[in-house]
């Protein structure tokens, strides 16, 4: 049997804009008492751990348009930290303010694609509504209303999408641009990025929001062709609070009608360590270890961690491991020796290399979120058992060497 249930944050007004169009939050999600947990790669979970902030910027920026810093917005985040998921959120969020959203990936073709689902989006979304202005109104309300034109043919990409964005406005329509996977290699990126620049200066009513991995992220900001981007406001998707995570799980188990005893919450959120795939992983792993049960029990919990300890090794870390460099294994090999955090100034004396060397390592690790500092100089591991993972693979190489 499928219910439908209200997610809890619901009709939260935002601080700044009082937009209580923020009803985002209000995601609705059927249940068949069947597993509630995503543990896939780039679906929007049915509850969102953390990141209200950066939610409540977003659709602030909608509600204002024109002019606010955030309608160009990119987001830097290691893998399983929930960029995918977080750009198909804040498209939703956009549509239920009276945008339309186009989502791609960079890759070459992407304008193409852009176009094309800028127009569909702006038939379907027209088609649905009176012939009125949009303002104030959601798809929801509007009925009823033929859309004779058709995708403008003349012209290049920019023409293209200026005849759009101008059918567009007269209906008060933004148009919300999401580009997932960045990368500066990808030439029409970067006309994209220039472009985009255009519209803005002629007063479009246009967002940009993009996500990519740490070090794509950092290379397109360096890009000297399109240092404009320097100027968009950017975010890194790190780490979620413990007891973010600890509520997100349990309005998830609520969701499917189960739940987990306090004890077992604790050793499930500590397995977590903030991150939001292994959320997922350990929700999903946990419910399908517990039968039929309403509360799953401790032995089920267990079990789902230790598979879900071994999905996020095949899922995020091995490749997250390829993806060092011998200097940075070194840095943490250096930190393996902590039990906690590792002060700085000793990795660095463990390396026998100086402070301000080791501290490239850092940045770089940082800006992965492999690593994190809380405390200024002192660094923990930032992902789920990857301090584990990672002092296996380093055996396994000391012996092969
Ligand atoms: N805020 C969140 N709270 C709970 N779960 C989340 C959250 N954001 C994403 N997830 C879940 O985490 C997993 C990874 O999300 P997603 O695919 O968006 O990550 P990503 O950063 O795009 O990864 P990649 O870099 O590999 O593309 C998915 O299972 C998704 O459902
Ligand atoms: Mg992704």
């Amino acid at each position: 049997m499928q219910s439908q249930k209200k997610f809890a944050k619901a009709a939260k007004v935002c601080k700044t804009c009082k937009n209580t169009a923020v009803q985002v939050w209000q995601r609705r999600f059927a249940v068949a008492q069947s597993n509630p947990f995503t543990p896939t790669f780039g679906i929007v979970p049915p509850i969102m751990a953390g990141r209200e902030e950066l939610v409540e910027e977003l659709s602030c920026a909608f509600a204002n348009g024109l002019g606010d810093p955030n309608l160009c917005t990119i987001l830097a985040g290691a893998r399983g930290t929930g960029k995918t998921a977080f750009l198909s959120f804040i498209a939703d969020e956009a549509s239920s303010q009276g945008w339309i959203a186009a989502k791609t990936t960079a890759a070459e073709g992407m304008l193409e694609d852009i176009l094309q689902q800028a127009t569909w989006n702006a038939q379907s979304f027209l088609d649905n509504m009176g012939g009125r202005k949009l303002k104030g109104l959601t798809v929801g309300q509007l009925v009823g209303f033929e859309w004779e034109n058709e995708r403008p043919v003349a012209g290049n990409w920019r023409t293209q999408m200026n005849r759009l964005l101008e059918q567009l406005d007269e209906y008060d329509i933004g148009l919300l641009i999401t580009v997932d996977e960045v990368k500066v290699s990808v030439d029409e990126m970067k006309q994209l990025a220039r472009i985009y620049q255009h519209f803005v200066t002629e007063g479009r009513k246009v967002a940009l929001l993009m996500a990519g991995l740490p070090h794509n992220v950092s290379q397109l900001l360096r890009d000297d062709d399109i240092s404009f981007l320097r100027r968009s406001r950017k975010h890194h998707l790190g780490r979620i609070p413990d007891f973010e995570i600890r509520e997100a799980l349990r309005l998830t188990l609520q969701e499917g009608e189960k739940s987990m005893g306090p004890e077992s919450l604790d050793e499930a959120v500590a397995a977590i360590d903030g991150f939001p795939y292994m959320m997922q992983l350990v929700g999903y792993c946990a419910w399908s270890e517990g039968g039929a049960e309403e509360e799953l029990a401790p032995d089920a919990v267990r079990r789902g961690i230790a598979r879900a300890r071994k999905e996020m090794i095949d899922g995020v870390l091995e490749y997250t491991y390829l993806e060092l460099s011998q200097g940075d294994k070194r840095f943490l090999g250096a930190m393996l020796q902590d039990e906690g955090e590792s002060s700085l100034a000793v990795i660095a004396e463990r390396m026998g290399v100086r402070s301000n060397y080791a501290s490239q390592y850092k940045k770089r690790l940082l800006e992965q979120g492999i690593i994190g500092e809380r405390v200024r100089g002192y660094l923990r591991f930032d992902m789920p058992v990857f301090r584990e993972y990672l002092a296996e693979r380093l055996q396994e190489e000391d012996e092969l060497a």
